[in-house]
């Protein structure tokens, strides 16, 4: 990448989810997600996972009603010859036990990721556990690893912005855009 003399605007190829069209529909999603937990009590324990989704749940967090709490979860992707494992490197541990949990995610693809923060989360025993993503690409994550909120299905394309990034770069892009293909190479 030379990304010296250019400016990240000249970087975007197009805008696929404009944020007008987020807005709208975490206005959408958070009536969703208020409809399915009880406005009173100890509410839910959000997890967001980073980097990817600190954006996402900032702005969705906001649009909820009941009382909220955060748990910080960290994956790192390794990249290895049969695609990426997860890993979680921080989690909530007894934090979450009896609790309404709700992870957070950017984007669904392979599914890998939000079954592994599954499958972990599990083991503090939480009342309920369930998932929201921003997007989803349909048809790549097997049944066992679905988001019970989803925002939008999206065609098979990388994405960038509104907290996905490329080489750790275009997060703070405020729509969902795909980069110019050169930049790939
Ligand atoms: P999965 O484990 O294959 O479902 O991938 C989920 C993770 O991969 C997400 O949390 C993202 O960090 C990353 N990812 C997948 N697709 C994209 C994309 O199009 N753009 C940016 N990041 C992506
Ligand atoms: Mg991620």
């Amino acid at each position: 990448m030379t990304l010296k003399h250019t400016t990240m605007e000249a970087d975007i190829d197009r805008i696929l989810i404009s944020r007008q069209q987020i807005s709208q529909r975490l206005d959408e999603m958070a009536r969703e997600i208020a409809a399915v937990y009880p406005l009173k009590g100890e509410g839910l324990v959000v997890v967001p996972i980073l980097a990817g989704a600190l954006i996402f749940v900032a702005d969705l967090i906001r649009r909820l009603p009941m009382r909220t709490q955060i748990g910080l979860l960290l994956v790192s992707s390794y990249s290895g010859t049969s695609g990426s494992e997860p890993r979680i490197l921080f989690a909530p541990g007894s934090q979450i036990r009896g609790r309404d949990v709700l992870i957070v995610d950017d984007i669904l693809d392979s599914g890998r990721t939000l079954q592994a923060v599954k499958v972990d989360l599990c083991r503090h025993e939480p009342a309920s556990l369930r998932s929201c993503v921003l997007l989803r690409k349909p048809g790549k994550a097997p049944p066992e690893a679905g988001a019970d909120f989803v925002g939008f299905d999206i065609e098979d394309v990388f994405v960038v912005g509104y907290g996905l990034d490329f080489n750790s770069y275009y997060r703070n892009w405020p729509d969902i855009a795909v980069l110019r293909p050169e930049l790939y190479r």
